[in-house]
């Protein structure tokens, strides 16, 4: 599929959901099934997701820092997305600190489509065993990203990739899988018909999810 049929797709599906008996009752797993196409499918408009986390600067100050990152796996079950990252990123010091108790906050949004999908989550980051089952069913060329001598945002002398630790095994101590599992779901959907906004609430695992229409 194209990258036009997959934002018709989000949008009519989206559409068809509202034109529906009863959209609150199937709108959870239609995103959850979308997520599941977006992480799979490089032209799916949730390919690339916004992630937010909460870092601390020297000064002691916090401050929100947002990044695209690739939706690398989800699971409609535990309600988790993955992504892959270089442990010696700044965003994973902020994440791998044992005192940082601050979640992390996914953004999906096309301008095609104007669905905006906001997930707030919480996170593990996968150990050493899982990781590597992960990184061996990376394509080389992505692993090779993983395997820089100096850590990602160190300052060069001129525009360049930096130099590169060849061996597999620097490349895999450097590279992880960061798990969020999402806690609350905020959806929005600019129309000429009337915007629209739900929330879908995980946070009472027994009573299953929570879904309710939102002011837009
Ligand atoms: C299209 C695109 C996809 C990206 N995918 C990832 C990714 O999957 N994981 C990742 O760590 N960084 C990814 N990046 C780089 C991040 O946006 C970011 O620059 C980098 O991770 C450093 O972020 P940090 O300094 O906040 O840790 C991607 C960047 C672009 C432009």
């Amino acid at each position: 599929m194209s990258e036009i049929d997959y934002r018709e797709r989000l949008r009519s599906g989206f559409d068809s959901l509202l034109c529906g008996n009863d959209p609150l009752q199937s709108v959870e797993s239609w995103i959850w099934s979308e997520l599941q196409v977006g992480s799979v499918s490089r032209e799916h408009p949730w390919n690339l997701g916004c992630l937010s986390s909460v870092e601390k600067t020297k000064e002691g100050m916090h401050y929100p820092r947002s990044r695209t990152v690739v939706l690398r796996a989800s699971d409609v079950v535990e309600k988790t997305l993955d992504f892959h990252t270089d442990k010696r990123s700044a965003k994973m010091c902020s994440l791998l600190d044992p005192d940082n108790e601050t979640g992390v906050c996914w953004l999906f949004y096309s301008h095609e489509t104007k669905i905006q999908l906001r997930m707030d989550a919480s996170y593990r980051i996968l150990d050493s065993t899982e990781n590597r089952a992960y990184f061996e069913a990376t394509p080389d060329p992505s692993k090779r990203v993983y395997a820089s001598v100096e850590p990602p945002g160190k300052s060069l002398a001129a525009a360049s990739m930096g130099l590169f630790d060849i061996r597999v095994e620097s490349a895999l101590a450097n590279f992880c899988v960061v798990r969020t599992k999402v806690h609350y779901v905020d959806l929005v959907m600019l129309s000429p018909n009337g915007n629209k906004r739900l929330g879908v609430d995980y946070q009472t695992p027994s009573e299953g999810p929570k879904v309710s229409w939102l002011v837009p």
